[in-house]
């Protein structure tokens, strides 16, 4: 299967909200935590992607969509840190992969574009948390991302128990 990757314009994203609605609420469902409880309300879904809409508009976020012929099927978000004190540092949101397409190396690839775009605006640290002991901490660590450290019980899972979470950081060197 081909995949291409992209980043996307506000148009853009608009014009595929019913695919970003449909992969955020397969990754929910499928047990995925990314803020949000099973079973993932669709609507909660659509208010989500809509808000990030002003946000790749602005700049503040690059957001990535990788698609094969039927459309997308994975997505990553680059945050551009604006603190005065952090102008070197992104933030890496939400990872996801529609759980059809998983193990093919898609988020692999969008970690690749997003690191590049973090490169290109000037950026030499990324930083972000997952759940502690995930298939994407595997993932983060085998793209060179380090553990900072585990907080405890900080989140609920998707079915509503608490989560030990993993921040973790890459320096762009
Ligand atoms: C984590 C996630 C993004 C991985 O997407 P993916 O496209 O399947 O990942 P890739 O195919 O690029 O995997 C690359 C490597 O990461 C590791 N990995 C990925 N999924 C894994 C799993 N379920 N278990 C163990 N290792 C895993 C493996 O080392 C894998 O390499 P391999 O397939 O050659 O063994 C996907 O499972 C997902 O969307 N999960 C739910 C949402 C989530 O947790 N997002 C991260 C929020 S911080």
């Amino acid at each position: 299967m081909t995949i291409a990757i992209k980043a996307l314009t506000a148009d853009e994203t608009t014009a595929r909200m019913d695919a970003l609605v449909e992969i955020l609420c397969d990754v929910v469902d499928g047990g995925g935590s990314v803020n949000f409880l099973a079973p993932m309300d669709r609507g909660m879904a659509r208010s989500f992607w809509q808000g990030v809409v002003p946000a790749v508009a602005s700049g503040d976020r690059v957001l990535f969509v990788a698609e094969d012929a039927s459309g997308p099927v994975g997505t990553v978000q680059l945050e551009i840190v604006r603190k005065p004190n952090q102008p070197h540092r992104c933030e890496v949101a939400k990872l996801l992969v529609h759980r059809r397409a998983r193990r093919q190396g898609i988020a692999s690839k969008l970690m690749q574009a997003l690191e590049a775009e973090a490169r290109r605006q000037g950026r030499t640290l990324l930083t972000m948390d997952t759940v502690n002991g995930s298939p994407a901490e595997a993932l983060y660590r085998g793209l060179g991302f380090q553990a900072a450290g585990v907080i405890p019980r900080y989140a609920l899972g998707t079915t509503g128990k608490l989560e030990d979470t993993l921040v973790m950081y890459k320096e762009l060197g």
